[in-house]
This record gives structure tokens, sequence and C-alpha cells, in this order.
């Protein structure tokens, strides 16, 4: 669906204007989509015990169907998860906040994956990028996933162009039921589009339909027109159609807009180096007052403040942790210029496991990767 408001249009391959928290009521309703109410929540606990930070903060704001999924669940009729990547460049941080969820939720449900790296998807849409790029990204992208801690008993990892013998006769069912006036319509696609972005969402659409089970798929907003299209073709082919979690975007390092791989020096990549980390983060817009003087005097501005929302997002998952330092910035207890230092060592200390991870995770690829 391209959806055009005042400020802001989000589509799988464009996400433009500066979204805001309160966008994001106008996003579930302009999508269709169901807000995560408190009520959804507290059927998740029943099960898992606890909730995933993102989900009480409710970073994960929007489904569609989870409460079906939840009555399949509570019937004995377990899930599978589905979520992916278009391998175009390295994994940023805000890559990894749907597959932090994916990871907790096949813990706690012990849950199949499917992982979908779309190289094909990248290669069409790329003006630079060839095949066998996007199909290396895919392969070192893998290694970002496994590095969460996957179980690789229950994961399968897919690269569309090394799968495609399983996804195309699935794909080709879905694309039986694809027009060409949807794709127009949903992504706003015209003429000079190439054909092979008019077939891709059969490619995105087929994991859903490997196992005739109810799915789970934790994705950011920006995918969801795939799966609407899919949601509404499932049921012609004699499936069930995907339940859907939905989280927002982990905003950048500038004064506005999301993490974006297109703007690197606003982005943390799980491939940075400890400097490039201080240095993006000694340049981040923060909350904080002009002098230190004014900062006592008037208190900042946590709400617009990329480091404190890197905290929110990421690193401090701790509720009350959260709300004490959101009291102190509020208060001008704190300054901005410490709080840089320790949030960029916080991410280095992070990058440094994950890092030490993604080596050990070359090893491991084999017992990840789909075969057909
Ligand atoms: P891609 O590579 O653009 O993004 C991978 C996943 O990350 C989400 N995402 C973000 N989430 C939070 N904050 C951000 N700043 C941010 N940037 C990206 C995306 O929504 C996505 O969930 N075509 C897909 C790959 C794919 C897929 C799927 C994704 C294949 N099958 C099933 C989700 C579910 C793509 O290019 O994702």
């Amino acid at each position: 669906m391209k959806k055009e408001s005042r400020k802001f249009t989000v589509t799988p391959w464009k996400i433009e204007g500066n979204i805001q928290e309160e966008d994001y009521a106008k996003l579930t309703k302009e999508f269709g989509t169901e807000p995560l109410t408190n009520e959804l929540l507290e059927r998740i606990k029943k099960h898992t015990g606890e909730l995933h930070y993102l989900l009480r903060r409710k970073i994960f704001f929007s489904h569609r169907d989870l409460k079906w999924l939840l009555d399949e669940y509570e019937k004995g009729n377990k899930f599978f998860l589905y979520t992916g990547r278009g391998p175009s460049g390295n994994v940023h941080l805000g890559h990894l906040l749907p597959w932090i969820l994916t990871k907790w939720l096949q813990d706690k449900f012990k849950a199949k994956l499917y992982f979908q790296m779309t190289d094909d998807e990248k290669f069409l849409v790329s003006q630079k990028l060839s095949l066998e790029e996007t199909r290396n990204y895919a392969y070192e992208n893998a290694l970002d996933v496994i590095a969460l801690g996957f179980k690789p008993e229950l994961t399968k990892i897919i690269i569309d162009t090394e799968n495609i013998k399983k996804l195309y006769p699935i794909a080709l069912k879905v694309a039986k039921k694809l027009t060409f006036s949807t794709v127009k319509a949903v992504f706003g696609f015209d003429n000079a589009t190439n054909v092979g972005m008019n077939f891709f969402t059969s490619i995105q659409s087929a994991p859903c339909f490997i196992e005739n089970k109810p799915c789970l798929i934790p994705l950011g907003i920006d995918q969801d027109p795939h799966f609407r299209i899919t949601r509404d073709i499932a049921p012609k082919l004699g499936f069930m159609k995907p339940a859907l979690l939905h989280c927002k975007f982990a905003p950048g390092l500038g004064e506005s807009g999301k993490m974006s791989a297109s703007q690197p020096e606003t982005a943390i990549f799980t491939t940075d180096s400890e400097k490039d980390v201080e240095f993006k983060i000694r340049n981040a817009f923060t909350g904080g007052r002009e002098t230190i003087a004014k900062q006592k005097q008037l208190g900042g501005m946590p709400e617009k403040c990329t480091i404190y929302h890197y905290l929110l997002y990421f690193f401090e998952p701790d509720d009350k942790a959260m709300q004490e330092k959101f009291h102190a910035c509020r208060m001008g207890q704190t300054y901005c210029g410490e709080c840089k230092v320790k949030l960029a060592e916080t991410i280095n200390k992070f990058l440094r496991e994950h890092q030490k991870k993604r080596e050990l995770a070359k090893k491991q690829l084999g017992k990840f990767l789909m075969k057909d």
C-alpha cells in the first residue's frame, strides 16, 4: 500500500518524512492494522511468563490476527515464525529490532523459524548492485542473524536465488492470483517498473505457505503491504492467513528520520569499528540545551533525544532505569556529553560481542542454511 499523508510515505522501498510517535496510530488506521492492546499483551504473558521490553514499551505496536494466532495456540495449534532481510549492504541496529523479538518468540514458544534473504529483490530494485553482490550480502547478513542466537535445529535461512527450487512452485501459485492492477495499487508501480518487481511479492509470500500451519511474522511496518497481499491470497490457495506483529522504526542519530542505510552517518552498523561508533554518537542529535547553565536551569528534552531513544529501543531493558534516566535529564541533572560517552561504550561492548559471535557463525552457517 503506497500510503501518502501530509508528512510521510511508507512503502517497503521508500520511507520518507519525519515519522513522529503520534503518527503510528495514524499508520495503524491507514494500513488497516490493529493496535497491540494490553489485553493481547497479557495473553502473551500468560504463555511466556514475562514480556519482552519491546512489547512492554509498545515498540511493537500493531498486528494483524494476533488474537486468532493465540486462539489457535491455545487449542494446541503451534505456529511457526517467518521474517527476513533484503541483503543490500551491512546490517544496522534497526534491522535487528524485529529479529530480536523473533528470537525471543522462538525461545518462548519453541517455534520454528523461516528467515528469508531476498537477494533477488535487492538486485531488482538496486541501480548499483549486481546479483553476485546481493547474494554475497545474503551470506554476510546471515552471520548477523545467527549471531543473535537463533537455534539451529529450529531455524532455516532461505536465500532466494539458492533455494528457488523450494520457493518457485509456491510463488507460481501466488502469482497466478496476483494481478498487475493489485501491485500497481498497492506499491504504486507503473509501466516503467521492471517485471521482476511486479512478480516479487509472490516470492516474499512463499515462505508463509511452506507449511499449512499458523504463521507469525514479526516485521517493520514498512513490509506490511507485501503481506496484505499475501493474506488476501492465502484462502484462495487453501491456506491460513499469516498473522503479523509490526514494530516502529528505530530512529537514526540525526534530528529526524528512521535509521537507514542510505544515511550511514546516522546509523550504527553491526560491522562498525569502535572509532566509527564514537564518532557517530559524538555527532548525534540530543535533546540538550546550548549550555550547561541552561541545561541545569531548564532541564533537557529526553523525548527528542536520539541517545535516549537508543537506550529505549536497544540498550536499557530495565524500565525503572529508563524512567530514572528520563527524570534526571528532565531535571537538568545529566549532560549530553556524559550520556554520549556512556552510550558509545555500551554500543561498543555489544558490538565487540556481536562481532565475535559473527565470526563464530561462519562455522555454523551450514547448519542454518535451508537445503532444498
Ligand atoms: P529490509 O532488509 O529492508 O529490513 C529487514 C527488517 O528490518 C525492518 N527495518 C527496521 N525495523 C525497525 N527500525 C528500522 N529503522 C528498520 N529498518 C528496517 C524491516 O521492516 C524488516 O522487517 N523485503 C524485506 C526482506 C523480507 C522480509 C520478509 C521482512 C523478506 N521476507 C518477511 C520481513 C518479513 C526487506 O527488504 O527487509
